[in-house]
């Protein structure tokens, strides 16, 4: 097992550079399925889910090769089964974005249910009854969902609830169908938009992805194609909160401003100084400590979910009083109780926590949930006097490529230990 040990106490500076984006190279991934022949995918993030996902496909019979700076060659005309065992399912959910792909392409999947989640349910009732909707038989026994049909067809689906993945399985399962699918209520993720680029670089027709209204028209054979993902806005609003709650002065890198424009605004309502460039984010906080802010998350473009956490931690230690409402996830405030444990003052009350800012928090050791929930602790660890030991920090590395290394190299006190 690993731990993180950080001493903080010290404004961030320089720059850091932002890798791709967790959220669109998994159902890219996944989308390599539908291809008579290999793609290779550029600015791949190097990160344990990624690993996961090539497991995945690997045990498919899939040929996978790491290219030069982190790009892969996915050959997906040598798959032997349709099969994504539980041992893999429970420990990535994304997992179930080959369902979609394998039924498009072959016709048929089994597909473990991913269990429960630290964050909630997540249910995948959406991607199943779309799938349905579109002629596939689906059963789900012994926690598998085994699902066959001669060939999709296009279907006109009204999703109950926005969901990212659910989008994403039901857009790559009309790519392949015969006829024309429009999805109603779609999730505008730019991740979404980054998967519907992919899928047409490979002669897809998929119209209007990034609004709630997506067309696509089903075509026959999809080919390889050489695509590069798109960087990751979490990862991004996360070093810059780095900037903000320490005080700093931070430029982060081979990113894309126009992708968080709910985050940009509310560093600005914390006092933070913003300039950006065509790829670049420079977060200025002049010493100072930040005011609180108000945030309720949403579906893009509202406020992230997965920026939440992040700013639980910077309301932490901000003059006045935030409070933070969840309304996509039911269970996503875990980070609460262990910022607590370093002195910070927060009222959980439902879905909303309201966090009175403190002069300061003290480290303490304090134990990592989730992906998400990680991140905080090792923000308000930044800030935090003395040392602070963050343990299971598997969960990070799910979801951020070298972040010890990016955040020294912003100055922090940061080291991972082995225990
Ligand atoms: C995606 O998860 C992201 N993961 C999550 O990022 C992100 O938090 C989430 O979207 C919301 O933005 C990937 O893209 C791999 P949803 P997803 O389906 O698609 C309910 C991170 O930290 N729902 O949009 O699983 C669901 O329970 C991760 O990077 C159903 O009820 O999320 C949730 O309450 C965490 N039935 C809501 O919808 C369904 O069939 C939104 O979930 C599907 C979803």
């Amino acid at each position: 097992m690993n731990k993180l040990i950080i001493r903080g106490g010290i404004p961030l500076s320089g720059q850091v550079q932002v890798s791709g984006a967790k959220n669109a190279v998994l159902p890219i991934l996944a989308g390599a399925l539908l291809a008579s022949g290999p793609v290779i995918i550029r600015n791949v993030p190097h990160l344990h889910d990624v690993t996961t996902t090539m497991e995945l496909l690997g045990q498919m019979g899939v040929s996978l090769t790491m290219g030069e700076k982190m790009s892969i060659e996915v050959d997906p005309t040598t798959i032997k089964n349709t099969f994504a065992p539980y041992e893999v399912v429970k420990t990535m959910r994304a997992s179930i974005l080959v369902l979609g792909p394998l039924l498009a392409r072959y016709g048929e999947a089994e597909v473990s249910l991913p269990g429960g989640c630290a964050i909630g349910a997540r249910p995948v009732d959406m991607h199943l009854s779309g799938l349905a909707a579109m002629g596939a038989k689906i059963n789900v026994e012994q926690g598998y969902i085994k699902a066959r049909v001669d060939r999709l067809k296009g279907a006109r689906i009204v999703m109950d609830q926005v969901t990212v993945t659910g989008t994403e399985n039901l857009m790559m399962a009309a790519s392949l169908a015969s006829g024309t699918s429009v999805i109603e209520n779609a999730a505008r993720e730019p991740e979404v938009i980054d998967l519907a680029n992919f899928i047409n670089a490979m002669g897809g027709r998929i119209e209007n992805a990034g609004t709630d209204t997506i067309t696509i028209h089903g075509v026959e054979k999809l080919h390889g194609c050489d695509y590069t993902v798109l960087p990751d806005r979490i990862e991004t609003g996360t070093y810059l909160v780095a900037a903000a709650i320490t005080g700093g002065k931070v430029l982060v890198k081979y990113t894309d401003p126009k992708l968080l424009d709910a985050v940009l605004a509310k560093l600005v309502e914390a006092g933070a100084l913003i300039d950006i460039g065509d790829d670049w984010i420079e977060l200025d906080m002049e010493g100072k400590k930040p005011n609180s802010v108000n945030i309720r998350t949403a579906p893009y473009p509202g406020f992230p979910t997965d920026m939440q956490a992040q700013f639980c931690a910077l309301n932490a230690i901000a003059e006045g009083t935030g409070s933070v409402t969840e309304t996509v996830f039911e269970n996503r405030f875990m980070h609460i109780q262990e910022i607590s444990r370093l002195g910070a003052n927060v009222n959980l009350e439902g879905n909303t926590a309201i966090i009175r800012g403190v002069k300061n928090l003290n480290g303490a050791q304090v134990m990592a949930t989730d992906l998400r929930a990680s991140a905080s602790l090792i923000l308000a660890g930044l800030v935090a006097k003395g040392e602070t030991v963050v343990e299971r920090i598997y969960h990070i590395d799910r979801g951020y490529d070298h972040i010890e290394e990016k955040l020294a190299g912003l100055g922090a006190q940061i080291q991972r230990v082995s225990y």
